[in-house]
């Protein structure tokens, strides 16, 4: 049983913050991440930062001023801050008034830019000491840093991370959610899966498909398929024949505690995939909003009852998501390496 009630995101951990495509040379972008404000910007040489979005003067948002390509000035009294979140000119001041700026630094975060995406590390709330981030951010196997995804959606959900991140991971609820012609049929299939523990998260080892989803015919004869969960939201899934490669990268980001951002992205190799490009987003946001509306119904009835049941074998994910965020929620207060609680195991389930 776990509390749906009990809600807690977690820190010294890098997140999805947003494709880079959505971060243009020269401009800033505000977003609320974890309940924080932060503006991110993109400098004119091409160099992406992330800083307070607060005025330490008044408070105003610094995603309100001016932004040339190097540093922001606000837009109350005209205060400048660099890509550092170095406060460097505070107009005000007469020449015989100067005085050490560096007390209205902004914090500014670390961010890692990799295929095509930024990722946040989002420290403890008191910042000191930073501690640094006990694991890199996530990679889409088979591709190098610099590819690009072909295709990158995003749809805000009215939920609490881990409701989206479960949701995500459940293997059960295909036959009744994702009822679309283009999908599956809703007969049930058993499904027999490996699973082993893999960092900060697990795999559900590669197999050969044989109940699969119709669309994955588009990517030509019958593949091979491998999911892989990280924490604190990230999977990836992908996809293979002898010729071709196909990862889907999906990451939920918490925006507030009832807001969640789902980002759904594909990589691929496939020489006629110009052609799918134009077709995908439908395809991704009707999947994508069939989630989004069990979820709203969800809501509904979480407000009358905080208490959810997890079973043996299709609920397993569910439960190891849980465990792994408790894991790393305590290894982190106990300032020791993390232990995974997920062990290799067969799980069994009919979807
Ligand atoms: S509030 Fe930003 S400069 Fe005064
Ligand atoms: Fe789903």
């Amino acid at each position: 049983m776990v509390a749906a009630n009990d809600i807690y995101l977690l820190r010294n951990i890098w997140y999805h913050a947003l494709p880079s495509r959505e971060l243009k040379r020269g401009q800033v972008v505000a977003k609320v991440l974890l309940n924080e404000p932060i503006l991110f910007g993109r400098t004119r040489q091409g160099q992406a930062f992330a800083i307070r979005d607060i005025c330490p003067h008044r408070a105003v948002p610094l995603s309100c001023g001016r932004y040339d390509g190097d540093t922001i000035q606000c837009c109350y009294h005209g205060w400048r801050f660099n890509a550092n979140g170095q406060c460097i000119d505070i107009p005000s001041l007469m020449p015989e008034q100067a005085m050490d700026l560096s007390r209205f630094d902004v914090p500014r975060y670390d961010l890692k830019e990799v295929q095509g995406n930024i990722w946040i590390y989002m420290p403890d709330g008191d910042r000191h000491p930073v501690r640094p981030p006990r694991f890199d951010v996530p990679r889409v196997p088979g591709f190098d840093d610099t590819q690009l995804p072909a295709i990158s959606y995003t749809m805000r959900f009215p939920c609490y991370l881990d409701h989206a991140v479960v949701g995500l991971l459940d293997p059960a609820h295909s036959p009744f959610v994702h009822r679309s012609w283009w999908w599956r049929s809703d007969s049930l299939n058993e499904e027999i899966k490996w699973f082993d523990p893999s960092p900060y998260g697990f795999t559900m080892r590669k197999h050969r498909m044989a109940n699969m989803g119709r669309a994955y015919w588009l990517i030509g004869g019958v593949p091979h398929n491998e999911i892989s969960f990280y924490l604190p939201g990230v999977r990836t899934e992908e996809t293979t024949t002898d010729q071709y490669r196909v990862v889907n990268l999906t990451t939920v980001t918490p925006i507030t505690e009832d807001q969640t951002d789902v980002t759904f992205q594909f990589y691929w190799h496939l020489p006629w995939g110009n052609v799918l490009k134009p077709l995908l987003p439908f395809f991704i946001h009707s999947f994508l909003k069939q989630d989004r509306d069990v979820v709203i119904k969800q809501q509904q009835g979480l407000q009358y009852e905080s208490v959810l049941r997890l079973i043996k074998d299709s609920d397993t994910l569910a439960r190891w998501y849980y465990q792994l965020k408790q894991e790393y929620q305590r290894s982190q207060q106990e300032d020791r390496e993390f232990v995974s609680p997920v062990k290799t195991q067969q799980l069994k389930w009919r979807a």
